[in-house]
């Protein structure tokens, strides 16, 4: 057999060649840690579905940001658990409101630290809905363009406390031209957009729902989040919005969507984000508690195959584990 021509194996031989012949790594610049802020807790608050996550106070959510910090992170994304929910959203757009106090608050103390957040209204619809509701007869619809203005109040107000990416997850149509628009009238041309472009309506948001107690309170999200099945059209998604003025795209959720994203980064070219949603999450963290999976092994390969698929930025929760995994 020593005349094998081809003997890949050679270049599996040892750490150092493995090491030199790698394609694709996680480095420390890749991650995003998403952070919930709560005007509703004392203390920081166990999610019981996601083990290790946390709704914080203002001050504990610094405290957190600043340790992941240290230790080499470069960006947070926020979301906020508001006292008050009614059918405006109006704590989204209040300038007291529990994100634009946390976003000022992190500015102040870590100027350096990336300050990433989710423009949606779920989260202060009473609702539970990512935009207006109406009813008529017993059904509601999800109203698109009424919603844009609140949607771009919210990311200006975002950008005023000092935001500087503002991230739509909304999915109506034209959010990201409205944001821009406002945004851009209201002098904040520098700050960056990341549009949740590609998010499909998925299962794997469960947990996430517990933490941002967000879930709708009747019906789906599936008139404005796409339908898992369609691929071609998350291209066209991805291109209005990079059409509207999108700096950055995302592709959600990340393990099952991986031919998406590797379909968005080809095609555009774009710097492309993925979300490993909390689903993702609970279920490896659920496995590896009960010994079943190894935790570190498992996340550092779904990592490494969100780079391989195309990914430029990763929003996970396991992002302060894997920057103390990777440290050299
Ligand atoms: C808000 C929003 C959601 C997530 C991020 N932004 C929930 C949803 O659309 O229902 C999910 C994140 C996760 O599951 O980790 N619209």
């Amino acid at each position: 057999m020593s005349h094998l021509l081809r003997r890949p194996r050679r270049l599996r031989s040892c750490p150092a060649i493995r090491d030199l012949v790698r394609e694709v790594s996680v480095r420390a610049d890749d991650f995003i840690l998403p952070l919930f802020a709560s005007e509703k807790v004392a203390s920081k608050t166990a999610v019981p579905s996601m083990p290790g996550v946390f709704q914080f106070t203002t001050d504990e959510l610094v405290a957190e940001a600043s340790a992941a910090a240290e230790q080499g992170l470069r960006a947070v994304l926020l979301f906020g658990i508001p006292r008050e929910k009614d059918e405006l959203a109006s704590s989204a757009y209040d300038e007291r409101g529990i994100v634009q106090r946390t976003v000022r608050a992190l500015k102040k103390r870590l100027p350096d630290l990336l300050v990433i957040t989710d423009v949606c209204l779920c989260e202060y619809m009473s609702h539970g809905h990512c935009g207006m509701v109406a009813r008529d007869a017993g059904n509601f619809h999800v109203v698109n363009d009424a919603s844009l203005e609140l949607l771009a109040k919210t990311a200006v107000s975002h950008a005023a406390a000092g935001a500087d990416v503002v991230a739509p997850s909304d999915m109506m149509d034209g959010r990201v031209r409205a944001i821009r628009d406002a945004l851009d009238g209201a002098g904040f041309q520098n700050t960056i957009l990341m549009s949740y472009a590609a998010k499909f309506s998925s299962a794997f948001y469960g947990p996430f729902r517990d933490a941002a107690e967000s879930a709708p309170q009747f019906g789906d999200r599936r008139s404005y989040q796409m339908d898992p099945a369609n691929a071609d059209e998350a291209l066209r998604e991805v291109a209005l919005d990079i059409d509207e003025g999108a700096d950055i795209v995302l592709v959600k959720p990340g393990i099952s969507y991986l031919d998406v994203l590797w379909r968005v980064k080809e095609k555009f070219a774009m710097p492309t984000a993925v979300y490993s949603v909390s689903g993702e999450y609970a279920m490896i963290k659920a496995a590896a508690q009960n010994g079943w999976l190894d935790e570190r092994a498992t996340v550092l390969e779904m990592m490494t195959a969100f780079k391989r698929a195309g990914a430029d930025l990763i929003i996970t929760y396991w992002a302060r584990e894997i920057l103390e995994w990777i440290k050299k």
